[in-house]
């Protein structure tokens, strides 16, 4: 396939591009143009994806052959696309990434002080996000009237691999300190699963400085004391929102470029949206697209094209001219549209910047692998369930009754509501909504409980008119409990 210029490389890696909605095609033109004057040897092969895909009827915003390229070229560079709003509709960029195994999303933050405006012209971070679960897994119910739910899971290889890349990562490109940003002060088992592991992997690289800090304070620290953070690893929705503080802090959303890289593939792209209100003026600003093709290049074997592209890059930055976004008549000198900014970053190849510091990629960067450390799975027992009940009543009505369901292999030993134990010797100031969770755990004293008798006692709650909503098993680990208390037991 000839690409979108004509100048189908015959050495060129083969790369999957995506155009993508509003600002994304003016965006994608002037960084593609950008690479072929720096001479970057590409196979261009060009995918549709998004919003023209979505009104062909395809849920999934993405068709069978684009997949195909994807899984050929195992590199994409994909502009923003815009997700329908409303039901039915996944977004695209979790499909992706999720469906290719791109485990961590690498997102520099680094401030241009002072030709973009920042508070902290050190800034220099790298936020490495856990990129395919948390509570990205998308699994959403209404399970009663009242009640919504969205599961956040947080797996040990997920957790693993993600922080491994972290490390590797900052020892790769000689940075000095790992930071963990977790919540497991709240959410013990899953945030706290993600911290273990890190400070486990964090044992294996005793050069490295390594810190935790909670999300809350770490996130206030990150925006009022940047330099204090080096590389960052966090779970997946608080990297989501860190990176975009992380980058405006720096000094524009719109300058950030991101990686999505997995063992066998990896995508590029901008953390900016695709902005529908900007789209076809020529005004956008291509650099976090541009930035992400950098890393791109990087990837691909192609480090010396990278050096150059982020040089003239730096060097127009330090020059004074800007798109709108970062246009400050202090600093800037020139105020330029999308196509114009390209034109000025090719008249810039070969220069490197004066003030700013310049970049040098090695020629070739072997790309970092992760493997994970084999270990013994623990042995597992079920001690007990958790029924999810709807009901609408006093939280003593439902425990009287159920305390009679219960027996005789099993007793009723907590009710909570939204996680506040209501039952037994539950307040009368607790706001109780129509969706209980009932434990019931082992009455012969043997502390073991089997899976027949919470499916006997699933249906005796069916017969007395209260059906379950869902059921959770209670499991110990290694003898270890793998379940949390009621909040107030
Ligand atoms: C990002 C974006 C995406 C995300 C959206 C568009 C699905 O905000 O890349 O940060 O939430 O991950
Ligand atoms: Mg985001």
């Amino acid at each position: 396939m000839l690409n979108h210029h004509g100048s189908q490389a015959s050495d060129g890696v083969p790369v999957t591009v995506a155009y993508g909605d509003g600002i994304g095609p003016e965006i994608m033109e002037a960084t593609l143009r950008i690479l072929y004057a720096a001479k970057a040897r590409l196979a261009v092969e060009t995918i549709q994806i998004g919003q023209s895909v979505y009104e062909k009827g395809i849920s999934s915003g993405i068709e069978p052959v684009s997949w195909d390229s994807l899984r050929r070229t195992k590199v994409f560079l994909k502009a923003p696309i815009t997700t329908p709003e409303g039901g039915g509709f996944k977004s695209l960029n979790v499909t992706v990434r999720k469906s290719l195994g791109l485990f961590a999303n690498v997102r520099p933050c680094q401030s241009y002080a002072p030709y973009v405006a920042t508070k902290y012209p050190g800034m220099d971070v790298v936020i490495v996000r856990e990129n395919e679960e948390d509570l990205y897994g998308g699994i959403e119910h209404r399970q009663t009237d009242e009640v919504t739910q969205c599961l956040k899971l947080i797996s040990r290889p997920g957790s693993e691999r993600v922080i491994r890349y972290a490390f590797e990562y900052a020892c790769r490109y000689g940075r000095r300190k790992v930071t963990c940003l977790s919540k497991d002060n709240i959410m013990k088992i899953t945030d706290g699963l993600f911290h273990r592991v890190f400070d486990e992997v964090a044992a294996e690289y005793p050069d490295l400085t390594s810190e935790h800090w909670i999300v809350d304070i770490g996130a206030a620290k990150l925006a009022t004391s940047p330099q204090q953070f080096d590389v960052v690893v966090t779970p997946n929705l608080y990297g989501d929102i860190l990176s975009d503080v992380a980058a405006q802090v720096a000094g524009s959303v719109g300058i950030a470029g991101s990686a999505n890289v997995g063992n066998q593939m990896a995508m590029f792209e901008a953390i900016h949206g695709s902005a529908p209100r900007r789209a076809g003026k020529n005004e956008a600003n291509p650099s976090g697209l541009l930035l992400a093709a950098v890393q791109m290049l990087v990837h691909i074997g192609q480090g010396e094209v990278a050096t150059t592209v982020h040089n003239a890059w730096l060097r127009t930055i330090e020059d004074g001219v800007h798109t709108y976004d970062i246009y400050d008549p202090a600093m800037s000198k020139e105020k330029v549209g999308t196509r114009e900014f390209a034109t000025e970053v090719i008249g810039r190849l070969g220069q490197r910047p004066q003030k700013l510091r310049p970049v040098d990629y090695p020629a070739h960067v072997p790309p970092i692998s992760v493997s994970l450390k084999p270990r013994p799975r623990a042995r597992k027992e079920l001690v007990g369930a958790d029924v999810f009940i709807d009901w609408s009543g006093t939280a003593d009505a439902i425990g009287k009754r159920l305390e009679g369901i219960a027996a005789p292999n099993l007793r009723l030993t907590m009710i909570t509501n939204r996680g506040t134990k209501v039952y037994p010797g539950g307040v009368p100031e607790t706001l109780c909504v129509d969706h209980w969770r009932c434990r019931f755990e082992s009455a012969d004293g043997t502390g073991r409980v089997t899976h027949r008798q919470v499916i006997d006692l699933l249906s005796r709650l069916v017969e007395v008119d209260l059906p379950p909503i869902k059921t959770e098993g209670l499991f110990t680990f290694d003898g270890v409990p793998g379940f949390s208390l009621g909040q107030g037991q």
